[in-house]
């Protein structure tokens, strides 16, 4: 580690189980591999990339690509508890990323680690779920180097949209999270997966049987929905868009108003990156001993505070699982503080989806160094650059797949078939 190194994160000595943990990630990310090994080492050089992910060992993958490439790299964590304290001590004193974040960090540290990439001055940006976005918007100083940033979740997306759409965007920002090789398969299968995995870590609970209500039957929602049925669950999904509403029933789900859903189920998970999604009259409505969780990007889904008022003991019964009695004496128990369950108390995504993400997060930064004049406006991933990322994916998982013959194509372009 050079002596340079700014950085807060636990405990460098962590650092030993951290690499076994990157390395092991590794073995499951081959479209990264290829890049590691394709990309120059000069295609970052001089410049500054400030990060704001998820401090997991996928994620530290990524940045170890980026730094081979020449970039010099400041990590922020993206949520205060998703990060791997031993990854994060890893980055630090194997790689010399400079890494802010600490497990189970208050909100005010979280926000001075952002701080902390923000005052580099980068130029180029990686966020996920547009804290550090945000950020810079509100601090226009710390922009001033910025050639263009990338989003990575449907939370951070519609964000940037909604800064786009106040006239007020100060950089260009591609969506990574809109590329169908992210969301068909880390929202879908990832948080599909991960999200029961995070549940099933926290409380040991057979899923067989279980009457389990899914809130939102997006990306995310309709992977859980499906890996629940799969293991036995009663599933009830509750939406507000008619059509996904329409495909929940249509793919053999019951559906229903949140209200009326509420007194039937053992487990809630909401998935919709909206706000209050369970609240008061809900949780009044619960069973007693309803589980609830969530695996959108921000802890608004199950509305906290109103719970802890109408509650007259609240404990800590198992790491990352709090009982809360309500005055009426029922119990309910909250998993990881209403954060993304699948982070907090699992590992966050298999290594295997994020190998995509990420790629698509590195080829998106490679697309900002290698075009110019790139107007200030939000952008979806160039087509290309996902064709390419899932060719690359099935060589790594050895399926090769059909080329069109000349005759098909000209078959496919032709309009008049007599
Ligand atoms: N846990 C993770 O690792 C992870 C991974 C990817 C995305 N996310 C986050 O998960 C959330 C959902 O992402 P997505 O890609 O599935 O989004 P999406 O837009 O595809 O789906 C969200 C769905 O929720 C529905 N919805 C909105 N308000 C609702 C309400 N009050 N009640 C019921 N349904 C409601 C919407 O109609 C929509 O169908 C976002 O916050 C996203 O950032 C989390």
């Amino acid at each position: 580690m050079s002596e340079k190194i700014l950085y807060d994160v636990k405990d460098l000595r962590l650092a030993c189980e951290g690499k076994k943990r990157i390395d092991w990630a590794f073995r499951e990310m081959p479209v990264l591999g290829i890049l590691r090994k394709r990309e120059s080492p000069k295609l970052f050089k001089n410049l500054v990339i400030g990060a704001c992910l998820h401090i997991t060992s996928e994620t530290a993958n990524l940045i170890i690509c980026l730094r081979n490439c020449g970039a010099k790299v400041f990590l922020a964590a993206s949520n205060p508890l998703s990060t791997q304290d031993d990854v994060a001590a890893c980055l630090v004193k194997d790689y010399d990323v400079s890494v802010f974040g600490i497990r189970g960090e208050t909100k005010e540290k979280y926000n001075e680690h952002i701080k902390q990439v923000a005052l580099r001055k980068p130029h180029l940006i990686i966020d996920d779920g547009a804290d550090l976005i945000a950020y810079l918007h509100n601090n226009p100083d710390f922009s001033i180097n910025v050639i263009g940033a990338t989003e990575e979740t449907t939370t951070g997306v519609r964000r940037i949209k909604n800064i786009e759409r106040q006239g007020k965007l100060l950089f260009p920002v591609i969506g990574v999270n809109n590329a169908q090789t992210k969301y068909l398969f880390d929202n879908r299968y990832g948080t599909g997966q991960s999200t029961i995995d995070g549940i099933l870590r926290a409380t040991n609970i057979l899923i067989a049987g279980k009457t389990v209500v899914v809130c939102g039957y997006g990306w995310c929602g309709r992977g859980i929905a499906k890996n629940l049925k799969g293991m036995g669950a009663r599933v009830i999904v509750t939406e507000v868009s008619p059509i996904r509403a329409l495909e929940a029933v249509m793919d053999g789900f019951q559906v229903m108003k949140i209200e009326q859903a509420a007194s039937t189920a053992d487990i809630f998970i909401t998935a919709t990156g909206n706000a209050r999604v369970i609240s008061r009259s809900v949780f009044l409505k619960m069973k007693d001993g309803a589980i609830i969780a969530n695996a959108g990007h921000f802890n608004v889904e199950i509305d906290v505070l109103t719970l802890e008022k109408i509650s007259k003991k609240i404990s800590e019964v198992k790491p990352l699982v709090k009982e809360f009695i309500l005055t009426t004496g029922k119990k309910i128990y909250l998993l990881a503080e209403g954060r993304l369950v699948n982070l907090g108390c699992a590992e966050g995504h298999p290594s295997s989806v994020m190998d995509m993400s990420f790629a698509c997060q590195f080829l998106s930064l490679k697309y900002f160094v290698s075009n110019n004049d790139i107007p200030i406006k939000y952008h979806d991933v160039p087509s290309e650059i996902d064709q390419e990322i899932a060719l690359l994916k099935l060589t790594g998982m050895g399926v090769d797949i059909d080329k069109l013959t000349e005759f098909q194509k000209k078959y496919l372009d032709s309009w008049n078939f007599d």
